[in-house]
């Protein structure tokens, strides 16, 4: 699209979580032109729904080294270990720069930093705040700092495609703006460099705990692009998701696996404990054995879903200790003090996605990447809980720094060479009908068969009728443009599903039940229309 509109600055950050406000403060603290744009208000991404916390070696007793086991083990295999270590190191600083942005994490009767449990940590060290709104106060904090420092923000902008000058690198990215009284249509931000933290793609399926805005922009984009995109497959389902029922879609509430650090059981509709026998942590075995164990017994039992007993609680811890869930369980019907929870597992993270180095640089020069949409190697195949808020901190501080280090930076407009081609753009109404097949055939368990009626559907709505070539003059919806990125990651998550013909992780082959290190032990990089290395 020609920009109607343009901004200059020294880096543009996309997107406005953990990681991509982390970013834009340490690149405005250092002098940078720094401009923020976000397809919705500041605070609406996923980092504000978290609800756990933050995974850092903090305890007594506690150590990073710690932490790299249980990562590593969680992550089956697949991990980087050096950004896992560079993860798990500069963790506990990063913990406590974002406390001295004003970011306040509960406190026990000593007044140290409660730490609490989740599945697959063996030592208590998930910070929290609010009982069980953490993201939400680590979204309150930056977001604050970031209007102090007065960095130039623009809201509810799309991002679109990137631009690149001559010799390949980055030059800005395209923007469609949804009004608001900002600048009405498509416009650019030209800056050279520009840093994805467009968080994840969870409304690929129907039923996830992913807000709205999950839609896979920035995957889309880098695709689009030609950067590397890997590790797809592992799409982590969260176990205990409140359960409305099979036709429940879009956002649902989750129950956090801090409930179950805290001593809540998986139960069946018999009252039995089923997790227990299968892994020396019960309940609180890494996440992909569990949303595993909750699927076979709902499978085995014909149940659609499962219960979380924390009646033992009582009514005061329920209240101070998780308010959030209480609030959110009690809006529809359901009181966790006298009654089991139901739950059954949902679409909740992106382990992999753009490919980056420990710096979070993409393989495009100039392209960065953090947070949920990037991939540094650190979650491998089944993220560790609390591992995504620490790396979107971590991450970003190294990608502030590189680009601080990086200068001198460009004055003025840089030559804009290749403005990407405008692509058929899907109807918005496709979208439904993308989740439809991507929770039926890709979903928590996975065969060659259903794979391959997902990508034969996908590829029947990339021809259907109801993709158009759009009047760019009149602009078309952000549904559109949503959309399209919703099938663009579609296509190239099944992709890579296929191709990983292995159980591992969160990528659960039923006609493959083994994992096979042998061949792997690997990461697979995907590129746009689902080629794959
Ligand atoms: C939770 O609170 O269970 C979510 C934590 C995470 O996804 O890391």
């Amino acid at each position: 699209p020609a920009p109607g509109w343009a901004v200059e600055a020294d880096v543009v950050v996309v997107g406005s979580g953990v990681a991509g406000l982390t970013a834009a403060l340490r690149c405005s603290a250092a002098g940078l032109r720094t401009v923020v744009v976000t397809k919705a208000r500041l605070d609406a991404g996923s980092t504000r729904w978290a609800q756990g916390g933050v995974a850092a070696a903090l305890g007594e007793g506690d150590t990073p080294e710690q932490h790299l086991d249980d990562t590593l083990v969680a992550g089956a295999g697949v991990c980087d270990e050096p950004a896992v270590r560079t993860l798990v190191t500069e963790g506990p600083g990063a913990v406590r720069r974002l406390m001295a942005t004003g970011a306040e994490f509960d406190r026990n009767a000593d007044g140290e930093i409660a730490l609490t449990r989740e599945g697959g940590h063996h030592r208590n060290r998930i910070v929290h705040a609010g009982g069980d709104a953490t993201g939400a106060e680590i979204s309150r904090a930056l977001v604050e700092a970031i209007r102090e420092r007065g960095v130039r923000t623009v809201e509810h902008a799309l991002v679109l495609d990137l631009l690149t000058d001559a010799a390949g690198r980055t030059a800005g990215v395209t923007l469609h703006v949804m009004g608001e009284g900002q600048h009405d249509g498509v416009g650019a931000v030209h800056a050279p460099a520009v840093v994805l933290a467009t968080g994840g793609m969870g409304q690929v399926f129907s039923a996830t705990t992913n807000p709205a805005v999950s839609t896979g922009d920035g995957v889309a984009l880098a695709l689009r692009a030609g950067a590397e995109v890997s590790d797809l497959e592992f799409v982590q389902f969260h176990p205990t998701v409140l359960f409305l029922g099979s036709d429940s879609q879009g956002q649902q509430p989750l129950v956090s696996e801090a409930v179950r650090g805290e001593g809540a059981h998986l139960v069946d509709a018999d009252g039995v404990r089923f997790m227990v026998g299968q892994h020396e942590l019960a309940e609180l075995a890494p996440r992909d054995i569990v949303a595993k164990g909750i699927t076979r017994r709902m499978l085995e039992q014909g149940a659609r879903n499962m219960y979380l007993d924390a009646r033992h609680f009582g009514a005061d811890m329920w209240e101070h200790r998780f308010p959030t869930i209480l609030a959110a369980c009690r809006a529809h019907g359901i009181d966790p003090v006298t009654e089991p929870i139901p739950i059954a597992p949902a679409a909740h993270y992106a382990s992999g996605g753009v490919r980056t180095d420990l710096h979070g640089r993409t393989t495009v020069p100039g392209l960065y990447a953090c947070g949920e949409v990037a991939c540094t190697g650190v979650h491998g195949a089944n993220r560790l809980a609390s591992n995504s808020l620490l790396e979107g901190l971590v991450f970003a501080e190294r990608i502030a720094d590189d680009i601080v280090a990086s200068g001198p930076h460009r004055e003025g407009v840089p030559a804009v060479h290749r403005v990407p081609t405008v692509m058929p753009l899907l109807e918005p109404s496709a979208r439904a009908e993308i989740q439809r097949i991507m929770s039926g055939y890709a979903g928590v368990l996975r065969s060659e068969e259903s794979l391959r009626k997902a990508s034969a559907a996908l590829e029947d709505l990339a021809r259907d009728p109801v993709v158009r070539h759009p009047d760019l003059t009149a602009g078309p919806g952000t549904e559109s443009w949503e959309t399209t990125n919703l099938l663009h990651v579609s296509r190239a998550l099944v992709t890579a599903a296929l191709r990983r013909e292995e159980t591992r992780g969160c990528h659960w082959r039923e006609d493959f039940p083994e994992r096979d290190d042998e061949k792997w032990r690997r990461h697979l990089i995907v590129h746009m229309c689902g080629e794959e290395l």
